[in-house]
């Protein structure tokens, strides 16, 4: 039979593939992927589906936590919302102004496209800022990409230097997005979660640990790169030297990348230090850093962040950036440097919002952890940024999860607790790979960032829930 009719033939086997057909055949076209013959008839809408459906590579992708609990939120109206990460209240007076004035400002060019690696005033700015913190001169226009927050500085990161078949450690819980930039780069993640090393107790982010032994097993030939996140998402985790050290020399014997995600330097409580790992001997050339003008300025809309690196890092990042977004937003890419020129002219003042910022939250801190004490949670105090991982299981007797659908308990719990106390949190699993769900299911993430009121309402409101289930 030839292949012409062969191929006619099997137009009318919707389902078939060529690749069985084919190869049974001639034996000659293994290598032909799959392919359906579509016909113009009423099934062609399901077939199509089927091709247009998510790339397999995309599969973790698709269930995302935050657009679930952001509809919840719209759904479920809860009174406050303690879920996302960002401040009900205003960012400082001089920052918004910066934005203003440059909209209604005199200079056109400012509405236009700037440099696609950053906008030299706003790079320049960063470069004042980071030179001496990181103890070298850092060049404003090759060791520094601006990116669309800091989630596009992560994307470039992983797109531009994780290929096929590498490895990518990553600790849990993690930010989520973590997981699908790297197998979106073809890369493997490898997974090792924080423990408490106590589970009674007053318990601190520092009681959060690794298994160093365990760290130092993952470590192989195929891995790139490490994810580092600190001051760390959601756990609020400050990295001590000791832990810094282990892995710096972990990525020095093995010839691995550290990608350090930083987005809460500014958010580090006393007496605490935030260090940056790139300033440990021999880690500069091996480290990119990521931060975020979100989270520096408390404008987490504004979606402008940044990746710092030597030279010949940055260049893979840039690659990814210039083919993807080759831009970030102009304006406020300005005012983020104005905020920065308004910033580093009283940076050693304690009303420089750098150093201003955690002792603004110092106390919404401290008044969460007492809340939710006083209600049977068991809070896990963070050392560092505005969230805080509560143990709910005291709780377990108190609330009716038997008709919430969701696999995790977290998610049943925070869903459940939304509905009854109108309080919304984050189920912590989503932080965890599926292996690992579990780990994260007794606990749920409350966000402080929120207006005193709002946090005078969530005692309120988890009092008054609390007094019901008695
Ligand atoms: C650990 C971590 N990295 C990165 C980001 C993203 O920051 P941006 O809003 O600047 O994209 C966030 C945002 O919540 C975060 O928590």
């Amino acid at each position: 039979m030839s292949l012409t009719l062969l191929l006619r033939r099997l137009s009318y086997q919707r389902s078939q593939t060529l690749l069985a057909a084919v190869s049974a055949h001639t034996g000659i076209v293994k290598q032909i992927k799959p392919v359906q013959i579509v016909r113009n008839n009423s099934k062609q809408a399901g077939v199509m589906s089927d091709k247009f459906s998510l790339p397999t590579r995309y599969g973790t992708g698709e269930k995302s936590v935050w657009v679930e609990y952001i509809q919840l939120n719209l759904e479920y109206k809860p009174a406050v919302n303690l879920g996302q990460g960002f401040p009900d209240y205003h960012a400082p007076d001089h920052v918004r102004k910066a934005l203003a004035d440059i909209a209604v400002g005199d200079n056109p060019l400012l509405n236009q496209y700037t440099r696609g690696f950053g906008h030299p005033r706003l790079v320049q700015n960063l470069s004042k800022i980071y030179s001496p913190l990181i103890g070298r001169e850092i060049d404003p226009f090759n060791e520094i990409l601006v990116s669309s927050g800091a989630y596009e500085a992560l994307f470039s990161s992983i797109l531009g230097h994780v290929d096929t078949g590498d490895e990518v450690i990553v600790i849990e819980p993690f930010f989520d997005c973590y997981d699908f930039m790297i197998r979106s780069a073809g890369g493997i993640p490898r997974f090792i979660p924080l423990t408490p090393k106590k589970t009674s107790g007053d318990i601190t982010s520092a009681d959060w640990v690794l298994d160093e032994k365990e760290l130092e097993k993952m470590f192989n030939s195929r891995t790139k790169m490490i994810i580092l996140n600190t001051p760390h998402n959601p756990l609020g985790k400050v990295f001590t030297q000791r832990e810094l050290e282990l892995i710096a020399d972990l990525c020095k014997k093995h010839n691995v990348l550290c990608l350090s995600d930083e987005v809460y330097e500014w958010m580090v409580y006393e007496p605490n230090k935030h260090i940056r790992i790139a300033t440990l001997p021999g880690m500069w050339e091996r480290t990119i850093t990521v931060g975020s003008a979100g989270k520096t300025f408390s404008v987490t809309g504004w979606k402008i962040g940044w990746a710092y690196g030597p030279a010949n890092l940055m260049r893979n990042l840039q690659v990814v950036h210039q083919n993807c977004v080759y831009t970030c937003c102009t304006p406020v890419q300005e005012a983020v440097a104005r905020s920065f020129d308004y910033e580093l002219a009283r940076i050693n003042s304690p009303d420089c919002y750098l150093v201003a910022l955690k002792r603004e939250l110092l106390p919404k801190r401290d008044y969460l952890v007492k809340i939710l004490k006083e209600n049977g949670f068991k809070p896990t105090v963070p050392e560092a940024g505005y969230f805080i991982v509560a143990d709910w299981t005291q709780l377990e007797n108190k609330i009716d999860l038997s008709q919430e659908p969701d696999k995790y308990k977290d998610y049943r719990f925070t869903k459940k607790f939304a509905k009854e106390a109108s309080l919304l949190g984050i189920p912590p699993s989503a932080f965890y790979s599926e292996d690992h769900k579990y780990l994260g299911e007794n606990f749920a993430r409350f966000c402080f960032i929120k207006k005193d009121e709002n946090l005078e309402m969530t005692e309120k409101l988890m009092k008054q829930w609390n007094a019901k289930k008695k």
